[in-house]
């Protein structure tokens, strides 16, 4: 099999992808932070069928880390990430450093609204979709992918590029995958890593809560009703619970009741030092 080459600098990423351009051939862009995990390769394994070059860029991006969040210790495992990518057929693998994606004097900052101030990770993590819509729309400069693929997991992530792209006339197809899952039901996330054993236990809890509230959601109970008793069950779990809300799955507003729909439950909770979030279509 040969190995994906490791491209570090905006000049030979040009290159390559003159390259891919110059034959035709279409292209698919994963962004990703590294630590890769089964969820990520499904994001690869979907872009394969999209496009003849696949692109995957890992980046932990400082700009979408506050000063007390967890930037410095974020899982860093480039050779196992390398190995995991090299069994998956890519074509290469964008690694900049921070200097090279932010060199000095660098200013600009892409501040999204509509659903990047929808009052769900924003209201947690201000600074968080400033910085991921910045490092998008650079990494979608640099790698002019005819596809980007984004999963379900970060649910409000993939609406906000979505928009922005929208918004900014971006030539790329946005592409949403689903949320790939542990056996017991624990969505995969680079932080899983952070659980101790007995919180790992625990932690599935977050996705049977979400499927408990969507059925009893589905079979009538109204929406305010289910959610305060999932929060509370949450809570009984062991977690600090920064929300569990049912959303428009378009827009990201609030709704009230089944026929507001479609309906999408999104939740975010602390167990511990972890920070988990999840979500699932009613
Ligand atoms: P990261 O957390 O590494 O995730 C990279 C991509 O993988 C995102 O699109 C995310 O939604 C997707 N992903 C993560 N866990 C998944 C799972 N269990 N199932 C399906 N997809 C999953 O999200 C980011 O990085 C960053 O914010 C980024 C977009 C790269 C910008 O820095």
């Amino acid at each position: 099999m040969p190995k994906p080459s490791i491209i570090r600098t905006v000049t030979s990423l040009r290159q390559a992808i003159g390259r891919y351009r110059k034959a035709g051939d279409t292209i698919a862009l994963i962004p990703t932070m590294g630590a890769l995990h089964a969820g990520h390769l499904a994001l690869v394994r979907l872009a394969r069928h999209k496009a003849k070059r696949v692109v995957v860029s890992i980046f932990v991006n400082p700009a979408q880390f506050a000063p007390h969040e967890d930037f410095a210790s974020y899982p860093r495992t480039l050779s196992a990430d390398l190995a995991a990518l090299s069994e998956l057929k890519i074509d290469l693998i964008w690694a900049p450093s921070v200097r090279e994606m932010y060199p000095d004097g660098f200013v600009t900052r892409i501040e999204p609204e509509g659903p990047a101030k929808a009052g769900l990770e924003d209201a947690f993590r201000p600074h968080f979709f400033g910085g991921v819509a910045t490092v998008v729309a650079k990494l979608l400069q640099q790698v002019t992918p005819h596809f980007a693929i984004f999963g379900e997991k970060d649910f409000q992530q993939l609406k906000v590029v979505t928009t922005m792209a929208r918004d900014l006339d971006m030539p790329v197809t946005i592409v949403g995958a689903p949320t790939v899952r542990e056996k017991d039901g624990l969505a995969m996330s680079s932080r899983n890593a952070y659980l101790s054993a007995s919180e790992r236990a625990v932690a599935p809890t977050l996705h049977q809560v979400l499927k408990e509230c969507a059925s009893r959601i589905k079979d009538g109970l109204p929406i305010g009703a289910a959610l305060a008793d999932g929060r509370a069950r949450i809570e009984r779990a062991g977690f600090t619970v920064d929300y569990l809300e049912a959303r428009n799955a378009r827009t990201l507003t609030p709704i009230a009741a089944l026929t507001d729909g479609p309906v999408r439950l999104l939740v975010a909770a602390k167990l511990g030092r972890t920070r988990l979030i999840d979500n699932i279509k009613v």
